[in-house]
């Protein structure tokens, strides 16, 4: 349980906010490269931490992100035309370079134009692309922080998959919550007995042979914290998946496949999330069985049509007003929730739905009752609300800030002898090592 106040604090990132001042400490991933395809294309709208951007690629195929309101008199940058070396408002003319420096002022005399440009600029945030990403710094700094070195960043670009986008309409929090809890694996993931068939629609569901429930061990850390969720198998051996929380909202859960990950919830709002899941393989190129980007969702009739609102980008047909495409027959037949077992659509069915008084998709959690396998999320949320408190009181970001090296973690599925200490046996696992896979001892899936 959270307190009103704690509740509001951890969960608006809005400018101004202490939780979207700790996000604005980052980098954060915005948008897949495909978006731009070519130099000066059209530009894009994006909103991120409640802030209204627009995107381009320049002449130079270099990203740009100016904030969407032009510095004149606020008309819509989205609407201005992108060519030699930035974006000229259609408005009255003005023109911006991808560093927000102003470049042309037409509605002044030639003459003035000069001392006047110089000292107008745009609202400009550093791009950086990296595998298939376009990431943002939103910060106050000149220079922006160090770009982060998680695995997925520094592997060669065919090693890693194009990402998994999937817009998830409620606030990050709840939905992020969401990885940090293993114990509904063994309910909203399940799969309704042991030898239940694979669904037409999703993978077959998870199944733990033991009915009890996964005893958590959390360990806090400067970087954010880990866990491992502890399972028994059939032949008395012990399953320990050991996950990843990394400020300030990334996550990595373990595939079993060997491969590595970054989940990234990125709050669009307050009340409104993507989910970018990207996934690579440190033993070579990426195989063609991991589907990404817009086919990855096919099997569930794909995105909604897009419009120029950043929310339509990623969002799925099989959504809240369709139930998420639940089949009634599947959930009596094979699967203990009917919804496809596809990306993270039967989560979302779970954590959409959570609203405060006012029917906000941000939960209330001055009602909840935690459970012991909410432990993860019990740390994870007292390093957010703790880190926030810091930067707002005296101004201290958390060191992964600075000292990127820390984010070079890695998840891990082990299977112990019983009785073994797993935080020491799981130390190299837990840490990036070029060219071997990810521990994958116990495949998800059982
Ligand atoms: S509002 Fe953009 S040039 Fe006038
Ligand atoms: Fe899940």
């Amino acid at each position: 349980m959270l307190s009103r106040e704690n509740n509001e604090l951890i969960c608006r990132v809005g400018p101004g906010t202490p939780m979207g001042e700790l996000m604005r400490q980052y980098w954060i991933p915005a948008l897949p490269s495909a978006e731009f395809l070519e130099p000066d294309g059209p530009p894009k709208r994006m909103r991120l931490l409640g802030e209204n951007l627009v995107m381009f690629r320049d002449s130079s195929g270099r990203m740009g992100a100016l904030e969407e309101s032009c510095p004149h008199r606020g008309a819509s940058l989205y609407f201005g035309r992108n060519e030699e070396g930035g974006l000229r408002c259609a408005y009255h003319g003005w023109k911006f370079d991808r560093t927000g420096k102003c470049l042309d002022t037409p509605t002044e005399a030639p003459e003035r134009q000069q001392s006047f440009c110089a000292k107008i600029k745009a609202r400009a945030f550093p791009c950086h692309e990296v595998n298939h990403m376009i990431w943002v710094y939103m910060g106050s700094r000149d220079t922006p922080p160090p770009f982060p070195q998680f695995e997925i960043n520094t592997l060669p670009p065919d090693h890693v998959q194009i990402p998994r986008i999937m817009g998830e309409e409620a606030n990050y929090l709840q939905n992020m919550e969401g990885d940090l809890d293993s114990a509904h694996l063994d309910w909203v993931h399940r799969r309704l007995n042991e030898d239940s068939p694979k669904p037409e629609k999703g993978i077959r569901g998870f199944w733990n042979p033991t009915k009890r429930p996964p005893i958590l061990d959390v360990v806090p850390t400067e970087y954010g914290a880990y866990y491992s969720a502890k399972r028994i198998l059939g032949d008395g051996s012990e399953w320990h998946r050991v996950n990843q929380f990394i400020f300030p909202f990334h996550t990595m859960i373990t595939t079993g496949d060997g491969t590595i990950n970054l989940r990234s919830f990125v709050p669009v709002d307050d009340e409104f999330t993507m989910l970018i899941s990207q996934t690579g393989s440190p033993l070579g190129p990426i195989s063609d069985n991991i589907k990404g980007g817009d086919e990855f969702w096919e099997e569930v009739g794909g995105y909604v049509d897009r419009t120029n609102d950043p929310k339509t980008y990623f969002l799925t047909k099989a959504n809240r007003s369709n139930d998420y495409g639940r089949d009634l027959k599947v959930q009596s037949e094979t699967m203990f929730c009917g919804i496809p077992f596809v990306g993270n659509l039967q989560d979302r069915a779970m954590t959409e739905l959570m609203t405060n008084e006012k029917g906000e998709p941000i939960y209330d959690r001055t009602k909840e009752h935690l459970s012991a396998s909410d432990a993860m999320i019990v740390t994870v949320r007292r390093q957010l609300l703790n880190a926030a408190s810091r930067l707002r009181d005296e101004g201290i970001a958390p060191p992964n800030v600075e000292d990127v090296s820390l984010d070079k973690v890695r998840s891990a599925s082990l299977r112990l002898e019983g009785g073994t200490e797993w935080k020491a046996r799981s130390a190299e696992a837990r840490q990036v090592q070029e060219g071997k896979a990810a521990a994958a001892e116990v495949p998800l899936i059982v």
